[in-house]
C-alpha cells in the first residue's frame, strides 16, 4: 500500500504544471474511509491557491495528463479530489504473495536507517510498589519500542528510575529505626513504602526528624559510603521486584540511569545556564523564564538544592552527547506536562537546536478503579502483581471453561491474562483517562486481546483441519485471482495496510491506532469465514487460495500482536 502510494505522489508530480516537492504530494494523498471515494484521493485545494485555477479544473488537467501504474484501475474528479482506485486483482496476488515472503518481517522497513531514537518508559520511583500508573506507561513505552524499531530505528530504551531526592534522606532514617519489625526480603518495596509511610508522619510531628532526614541526603550527595549503600540496596531490592514485571512483560532497557545517575553531572548545567545569562533569581531561588505562559523553571531551589527539573536537564546534555539522537520520547502521565514544557524550553540554552526540537513528550491519562474486590484493598491502589496473577488465574477458569482437555494451560492462560491487560492499555487513546474494569478486558467476544488471540488460535484450527502447510506450498502455482468476492477482497485490502498502520502508529505515538486495526482485521476475518467456506470447498485451486488469504490474516495478527507485546497461543 504504502510503495503503490509513492508511486501515485510520484507520478501527480510528473503531471502538474508546478515545481513542487513529491513529498509535500505524498503527505497530502489520504486513504478515503468510504470505499466509494476509491483507495487513494488526492486533494488538489492547495494547487488551486497557487495556480490559481479552480481544484475542479485542477483535477480534470491531472486526471487527463497522469500516467497511471497498472495496479491502479481509474480516476475520478469530485468536487476537487480525484479519487484512485486500485485495480483489485493486481492488488489480491501481490498482497498475499508479499505477506507469504516476508512473514515475520512482514510490516518491517527500513526507513528509520539506524538512526537513534530514545524512548525513555516506566522510570518508577523505587523503594514503592509498581501501580496501575506504572504499568500503562510500561506497556506504552514497550509498544513504543518496537513500532520504531520494527521501522528500522535503532532504539535505545531508557528506565529514568526515581532513585534521588530528599525522600532517601528520610527513607534512611526510617529504615533505621524500624527495619527490625519487617522481613524486607518478604514484599520489599511494600516494606520500605509502609516505613516510609510511618516515618513522614513520625517526621510531621517532631521536626528533628526533618533535619536528620536532610542531613542524611546531604551526605548521600557527597558521597558517603554508608549511606550510599543503604541507598544501592534500596535501589537493587527495588530493581529485582520491577525486573519480574519487566520479564513478563518482555520490556527491555538497555540504561537504567535515573536520576541518581545526574547527581554529579548538574553543576555544569547551571553553569552554562549562569554563562548564558538566563539563570535570575527569583525570591531566593535560581529560575530560567520561559515564556509569559509558563511560569519560570526552577533548577536550584532557595536552599541550593537541585531539583527533578535540574536532573532533567543534566539528562538531556548527557544524552545528546552519549547517543547523538533524533528523537527523545519521554512517556509520562499527563500531570507532568507542564514540568516537560518547562525542561524542553529551557533546554534550547543547552544543546543544540536538532537535539532541542527532537525532544517529545507523550502523556497519558489518569486510570480510575471500577470499585471492586481489587480497589478497596489498599486504598485504591492496586499491586501488579496482585493484578497479574488474578488476570491469569480468572482466565485459566474461562479457558477451561471452555474447552477442559487444553493442553498447557499454565502457558496459555499467562498469555491470554497478560495479553488482556496488556491490549486493555492499548486499546484507547492514550491521552483518554480510563475506567479500569478486569472482567470487562478479559472477554472473549469484545473489542479485547482474548478476541484477538482466539481468532488466531481459530485461524491455527482451520489451516490444521485443512492440512495446509505454508512450507509445502508453491504459491506461484496457485491463482490467487479467484479471490475476489466482496468479503475476500475487503480482507486483503485492510491486511495490505498494515505497513501504513504501523508508520502511522509510531508518527502519532498511539498505539491505538494498531489496536484497533487488529480489532477490525479480526472483525473483517469473521466475516470473511462465515461467508466464504474454506475447509470443504471442492476446487483445490481456491481452497489453497483461501487457505493462503487464512495464513496471510493470521501473519498479520500474530505481528500486530507482536508489536504490542503481546503472544499468540496456538490452541486456545
Ligand atoms: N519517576 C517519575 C514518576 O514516577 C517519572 C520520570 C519521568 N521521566 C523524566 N525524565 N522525568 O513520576
Amino acid at each position: 500500500m504504502e510503495e503503490l502510494k509513492e508511486i501515485l505522489a510520484k507520478t501527480i508530480k510528473e503531471s502538474i504544471e508546478l515545481e513542487i516537492d513529491y513529498k509535500e504530494i505524498l503527505d497530502k494523498i489520504e486513504v478515503p474511509k468510504d470505499k466509494k471515494n476509491g483507495d487513494f484521493a488526492y486533494p488538489c485545494f492547495n494547487l488551486a491557491k497557487i495556480l490559481k485555477k479552480s481544484p475542479i479544473n485542477i483535477a480534470n488537467d491531472i486526471k487527463a495528463k497522469i500516467n497511471l501504474d497498472s495496479r491502479i484501475d481509474k480516476v475520478e474528479v469530485v468536487n476537487g479530489f480525484l479519487n484512485f482506485y486500485i485495480n483489485s486483482k493486481d492488488i489480491v496476488t501481490s498482497t498475499l504473495k508479499k505477506i507469504v515472503e516476508k512473514k515475520q518481517d512482514y510490516g518491517k522497513s527500513n526507513e528509520g536507517n539506524g538512526i537513534n531514537i530514545i524512548v525513555e518508559y516506566s522510570s518508577p520511583n523505587i523503594a514503592k510498589p509498581f501501580h496501575l500508573g506504572h504499568f500503562r506507561n510500561t506497556v506504552l513505552g514497550k509498544a513504543l519500542y518496537n513500532l520504531y524499531e520494527k521501522l528500522g530505528y535503532n532504539v535505545i530504551g531508557i528506565n529514568h528510575l526515581g532513585d534521588w531526592g530528599r525522600q532517601f534522606g528520610l527513607l534512611i532514617e526510617g529504615y533505621r529505626r524500624f527495619k527490625n519489625e519487617y522481613d524486607i526480603n518478604k514484599d520489599s518495596l511494600k516494606v520500605l513504602s509502609d516505613i516510609y509511610v510511618r516515618i513522614s508522619k513520625l517526621a510531621k510531628e517532631d521536626k528533628s526528624i526533618m533535619d536528620i532526614a536532610r542531613d542524611n541526603f546531604k551526605r548521600l550527595e557527597q558521597g558517603d559510603k554508608e549511606l550510599l549503600d543503604l541507598w544501592q540496596f534500596f535501589r537493587d531490592v527495588s530493581l529485582k521486584e520491577y525486573n519480574r514485571i519487566y520479564k513478563i512483560l518482555g520490556s527491555k532497557f538497555d540504561s537504567y540511569n535515573g536520576e541518581a545517575f545526574y547527581n554529579d553531572k548538574m553543576e555544569e548545567v547551571i553553569d552554562i545556564l549562569d554563562k548564558k545569562g538566563v539563570l535570575v533569581e527569583s525570591q531566593g531561588a535560581k529560575v530560567v523564564n520561559v515564556g509569559d505562559d509558563m511560569p519560570p523553571c526552577i533548577v536550584l531551589k532557595s536552599n541550593g538544592s537541585t531539583i527533578y527539573a535540574t536532573r532533567d536537564l543534566a539528562a538531556i546534555l548527557y544524552r545528546a552527547r552519549t547517543y547523538d539522537f533524533t528523537k527523545c520520547i519521554y512517556i509520562t502521565a499527563t500531570e507532568q506536562i507542564l514540568h516537560f514544557k518547562q525542561v524542553f524550553e529551557v533546554a534550547k540554552y543547552l544543546v543544540d537546536e536538532k537535539y532541542q526540537k527532537g525532544l517529545v513528550h507523550v502523556a497519558y491519562g489518569m486510570i480510575r478503579l471500577k470499585t471492586g474486590k481489587m480497589s478497596t484493598r489498599e486504598g485504591n491502589v492496586i499491586y501488579i502483581n496482585d493484578l497479574i496473577n488474578e488476570a491469569i488465574e480468572k482466565s485459566k477458569k474461562i479457558i477451561t471453561s471452555k474447552n477442559a482437555n487444553i493442553e498447557d494451560i499454565d502457558t496459555v492462560s499467562k498469555q491470554i491474562g497478560i495479553g488482556a491487560l496488556i491490549f486493555n492499555y492499548l486499546k484507547s487513546n492514550k491521552n483518554k483517562d480510563m475506567i479500569f474494569d478486569l472482567d470487562e478486558t478479559l472477554r472473549f467476544d469484545g473489542e479485547t486481546g482474548p478476541y484477538i488471540q482466539y481468532t488466531c488460535a481459530r485461524i491455527n484450527s482451520i489451516l490444521n483441519k485443512a492440512d495446509f502447510n505454508i512450507e509445502n506450498i508453491v504459491i506461484n502455482s496457485i491463482d490467487l485471482s479467484v479471490l475476489n468476492n466482496k468479503q475476500e477482497i475487503e480482507l486483503i485490502k485492510i491486511l495490505d495496510k498494515f505497513d501504513d498502520v504501523i508508520k502511522k502508529s509510531a508518527i502519532e505515538y498511539e498505539p491505538s491506532i494498531l489496536s484497533r486495526y487488529l480489532i477490525e482485521v479480526a472483525t473483517i476475518f469473521s466475516r470473511f469465514y462465515n461467508e466464504c467456506s474454506v475447509l470443504s470447498v471442492e476446487d483445490i485451486n481456491l481452497k489453497n487460495a483461501r487457505c493462503i488469504l487464512v495464513y496471510a490474516t493470521k501473519i498479520v495478527i500474530k505481528n500486530g500482536l507482536e508489536i504490542l507485546g503481546i503472544e499468540c497461543p496456538e490452541k486456545m
